[in-house]
């Protein structure tokens, strides 16, 4: 071959190999999972230089991570991949690896087993050894960032010519190993940085929930199990094998934008009162403390009026009748037993017609305050409070509580959610819609709620019924929520095949899902 053919097939392997080179940094840019990121680097280098193996390692600190192993004959021989097992290098000159990643130099090494006794370096014959291979040529580079930091070595192993015989690493080929090594490096350092952000924002989001939840022991943990119930539940219907939610699949990026979902949907709650959120009974304790004050002063008042009239009658007629005294005691009674009532009706549920007939006449009873005006039992909001017909919570109460869905949606429209996370919003708007149109906030319908939307109203439901909040609080037996729950659904309000899944695989217990710990 002339001089000129020479330079031009070298001008042609050039211009191939920029090409490979260019197409494998597009590869490697796009790729987002670590994991089969380093695979890929791994898979590129060997093609690039016919290597049987290829190793990885990932600088830590003052060690060197074993990241990735592959050995294609090995693989070819049998028949699966060596088991990956994961250890680490300190990070000194003693390994070829280490020597690397120290120095910043490039090793290309005929033959590992003949390194001389003078160089610092030395080959770890343990992977042969137990795998029955015999590493001969090396090539390691250092896998250096745009930064020039090295941060892992990528280490080929047996470069074979077309026969499969065993050759040395090309000296020609170090420069574009080096220059993948880098491609690799950025990558690398790209995705870790993606895998931090996102972190920062799940671990943000977490303490800021669980900080929002604390404000009461009604909600404390709350969004934190919701979102284990929505992952378990997602989980769960990706492995139905047939129905109508055999059809559904959720991918993990879908989970992971659910498991948000599930953990930011009651952010708006940071906009409800306190007293609303702690609300057990229809009054506080405060509020029923204050009453019982109240009822104090109203005996000493009738106490006072008495002594006073036996002084009248003593004056009058030189003695007491024992009528009066019965009056008093039972003047006193009265006012005993409507205290007692009033406690007695001050609890959350149904209030029976009779009792809020009785309630009513017992609030609009009058005494003197100590100014000598005349004053009800009790004051009108006290009464509003008592005389809720169902739950604990007035209509203004009631109304403010559920506010803390708009509460939400007005939070989470203004994150600004990339786009694998963007329906976090709508998933969390709709965790209090019911199937029949008689949810809130916007009153959805069947079709128009989301199936994850769906998932979250069951797992709210669920979390809010078995929960234990308070020391003296039972939680709800299985049996009487699953009952709830089925009614529900006859109800029309929750999706019964999820809700008969939930039940089925008993989801609400501890799964295997790896998913679940938080
Ligand atoms: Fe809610
Ligand atoms: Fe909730």
């Amino acid at each position: 071959m002339g001089n000129a053919a020479v330079s031009l097939q070298k001008y042609v392997d050039l211009e191939e190999q920029i090409r490979k080179l260019n197409a494998i940094g597009i590869a490697l840019s796009s790729e987002r999972d670590l994991g089969k990121l380093l695979e890929l680097i791994a898979t590129e280098a060997r093609a690039f230089t016919n290597a049987d193996g290829c190793s990885l390692y990932i600088k830590d600190e003052e060690k060197l991570n074993f990241a990735v192993a592959q050995t294609e004959s090995l693989q070819k021989r049998d028949g699966k991949r060596e088991p990956f097992k994961s250890f680490s290098l300190p990070l000194t000159k003693e390994s070829i690896a280490g020597y690397v990643a120290v120095t910043g130099e490039v090793l290309n090494i005929e033959d590992v087993y003949t390194i001389p006794a003078n160089i610092e370096y030395r080959v770890n014959k343990q992977f042969d050894k137990n795998n029955n291979y015999r590493s001969k040529s090396m090539l390691a580079v250092p896998m250096r960032d745009n930064a020039g930091e090295i941060i892992g070595v990528l280490q080929l192993i047996n470069s074979l010519d077309c026969s499969d015989h065993i050759i040395p690493f090309n000296p020609e080929l170090e420069s574009i190993i080096l220059s993948l090594a880098s491609q690799a490096a950025v990558a690398i350092r790209n995705v870790k940085l993606i895998e931090d952000i996102k972190n920062l924002f799940r671990s943000l989001v977490r303490y800021s929930i669980k900080a929002i939840d604390a404000r009461s022991p009604h909600t404390a943990g709350h969004s934190g199990r919701v979102a284990k119930y929505c992952v378990r539940m997602a989980h769960a219907i990706n492995e139905e094998p047939e129905g109508r939610l055999g059809q559904i699949k959720f991918s993990a990026q879908e989970i992971e934008e659910l498991r948000m979902a599930g953990w930011l949907h009651d952010i708006g709650k940071i906009g409800v009162r306190e007293s609303i959120l702690e609300k057990t009974n229809k009054l506080t304790a405060n509020q029923i403390e204050v009453i019982s004050e109240r009822f104090e002063g109203i005996k000493n008042q009738v106490n006072a009026r008495f002594i006073e009239k036996k002084f009248e009658a003593l004056f009058e007629n030189k003695s007491v009748p024992d009528s009066l005294d019965i009056e008093r005691r039972q003047a006193i009674a009265e006012i005993d037993e409507a205290l007692n009532f009033i406690k007695r009706v001050n609890i959350p549920g149904h209030l029976k017609e009779e009792d809020r007939i009785h309630l009513k006449k017992t609030a609009e009873k009058t005494y003197l305050n100590s100014k000598g005006e005349k004053r009800t039992y009790l004051n009108p909001k006290e009464y509003e409070s008592l005389s809720i017909i169902r739950g604990n919570l007035t209509p203004s109460e009631y109304e403010e509580m559920q506010s803390h869905v708009l509460q939400t949606i007005g939070i989470l429209d203004k994150i600004p959610f990339t786009k694998e996370l963007q329906n976090i919003p709508q998933y969390a708007a709709g965790h209090h819609e019911y199937l029949d149109g008689t949810g809130y906030p916007r009153g959805l319908k069947g079709d128009e709620i989301s199936i994850q939307s769906r998932i979250m109203c069951i797992a709210d439901i669920y979390d809010a019924l078995s929960s234990t909040d308070r020391p003296y609080k039972k939680a709800l037996p299985i049996e009487e929520t699953v009952n709830i729950l089925r009614n529900e659904v006859k109800a029309g309000k929750l999706d019964g095949d999820i809700v008969e899944m939930f039940i089925r695989r008993k989801l609400y217990q501890k799964t295997s899902f790896q998913e679940d710990e938080d």
